[in-house]
């Protein structure tokens, strides 16, 4: 549902409880970013009027979730909120083996250091940072296999998430099960621009695995903005529910990692969840030894209480409606101001398209990262690049687009709020000539996004 003004997404909650947003001074936006050495994760929460760093556990809960925290039962072993998570999950996937983590991560740590060996090969549709470094913690070589679309910003395709079959089945029968321990898919695909899978895509991406005898995994975090696009898009899909169109992925695979602080709509949280029994036995013994008891996982028992409701609410269609119609709204505001971005708006984020932001750069002078400096320079808006830096050279797999990501908090921020990113956006935008490039001047050496420094080009 919209009102009037264009496409105007109608928030389908109130508001009951609000927070203050911050309100830095010109100058001490100036001061915060020499303290934090360029990086916008080195800001502090006060710093920061805007923030689209991450729609990762930076949800708002609804008034169903907190009353949930407030039922839980911090048994060691054998929590009943345990047990009505567990019913939820295998309810959403029909997964049989539910084993919970604290987060994406852990979930991906379980999965791979119990799956993936020195010498094999992951493929992926795009491989997410974490994802990656797991791969290659474990002594894997990961390869994104996404379709070409996936790399033209500018091209409308309708599932630029989608996975090149065709390089995926020559991936297999040159490589062999041996060294391919699993092929994962990541709905929606993030690193390339929140794009979704199709399920025709799917269904082949499981055809080709399962017939190289090789298990097909999802990465969920976003499996429901995935599955609306899918409803919206896909032939034959408009009159099925998200329920039964995420049901069909998981019917498809063999397990998921998810990251419930995405599609989970909590703070923190998340699993693994496998259709084989002695698989997720292992999972289990390794989860004892990283996270914690299988009936909490490195969590509060509340915090499983909140992520069964959480993960419901994030199936509702008018939420889904509201969280993909803010997602287009930013997008149309920039659109009119003549921005570049990656087309179509993904599920959870814009992505500003850095070659056509600042053609007057090169890959040396950091411009993903220049840029997001000057957004928060602007107008106090932090985001995040997802390019060069963010996926070096020699990490194992083919380079994404050179990006800016304004990840959306869910049901956190108004329509006017997206209306003043625009604002900083389109005015960093007309002055783009001016702009200048960075340094790095700390490199770490795994995902140096997180704690590199930078300094001004030329100052
Ligand atoms: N997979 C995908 C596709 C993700 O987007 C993320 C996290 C993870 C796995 C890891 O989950 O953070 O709970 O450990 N993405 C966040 C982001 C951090 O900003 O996109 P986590």
């Amino acid at each position: 549902m919209t009102v009037s003004a264009p496409d105007l997404p109608f928030e389908p909650f109130k508001t009951k409880v609000v927070e203050r947003l911050p309100n830095p001074t010109r100058m001490e936006r100036e001061e915060a970013l020499v303290r934090a050495g360029f990086n916008l994760f080195n800001l502090k929460s006060d710093e920061i009027r805007i923030d689209l760093l991450t729609d990762s556990g930076t949800g708002a809960m609804s008034d169903r979730q907190w009353a949930a925290m407030m039922v839980g039962d911090e048994t060691y072993a054998g929590s009943r909120n345990f047990t009505h998570f567990e019913a939820k999950v295998r309810e959403i996937t029909g997964f049989p083996h539910i084993v919970p983590a604290h987060q994406g991560r852990a979930a991906e740590h379980l999965l791979f250091s119990t799956l993936c060996h020195p010498g094999q090969i992951v493929p992926n549709n795009m491989h997410f940072d974490t994802t990656q470094a797991h791969v290659v913690h474990a002594g894997g070589t990961p390869v994104n296999l996404a379709v070409a679309e996936a790399y033209d910003a500018v091209s409308d395709y309708p599932f630029k998430g989608n996975v090149d079959t065709g390089a995926l089945d020559r991936l297999l029968t040159v490589e062999g099960k041996e060294r391919v321990p699993l092929v994962m898919v990541t709905i929606t695909n993030n690193t390339g621009g929140g794009q979704p899978v199709s399920l025709s895509n799917f269904t082949e991406v499981a055809r080709v695995a399962h017939g190289h005898g090789v298990p097909v995994y999802l990465d969920m975090c976003r499996w429901a903005e995935n599955s609306f696009f899918v409803r919206e898009r896909e032939p034959g899909m408009g009159s099925r529910s998200i329920a039964e169109i995420g049901r069909a992925f998981f019917d498809l695979a063999d397990g998921a990692t998810m990251s419930a602080k995405k599609d989970g709509i909590v703070n923190i949280g998340g699993f693994v969840a496998v259709r084989d029994a002695t698989l997720a036995e292992r999972l289990k013994e390794a989860l004892i030894l990283f996270e914690g008891f299988p009936t909490y996982g490195g969590l509060a028992r509340r915090d499983l209480e909140a992520m069964t409701v959480g993960l419901e609410e994030a199936m509702e269609l008018d939420y889904l409606e509201h969280r993909i119609g803010q997602v287009r709204y930013l997008a149309d505001l920039l659109d009119a101001r003549g921005v570049p971005f990656l087309h179509p708006p993904g599920g959870h984020a814009i992505y500003l398209d850095v070659d056509r932001f600042l053609p007057n750069l090169s890959a040396d002078d950091l411009p993903g990262q220049a840029l997001a400096v000057e957004l928060y320079r602007e107008g106090g808006v932090r985001s995040v690049e997802v390019g060069a830096i963010m996926f070096p050279e020699g990490s194992g797999s083919q380079r994404p687009l050179e990006l800016v990501r304004l990840a959306i908090p869910r049901r956190v921020y108004s329509a006017s709020h997206l209306a003043f990113v625009a604002d900083v956006v389109a005015r960093v935008y007309e002055r783009r000539a001016g702009i200048r490039g960075l340094t790095m001047t700390y490199r770490p050496e795994r995902l140096p996004h997180f704690t590199a420094r930078y300094a001004p080009k030329g100052a």
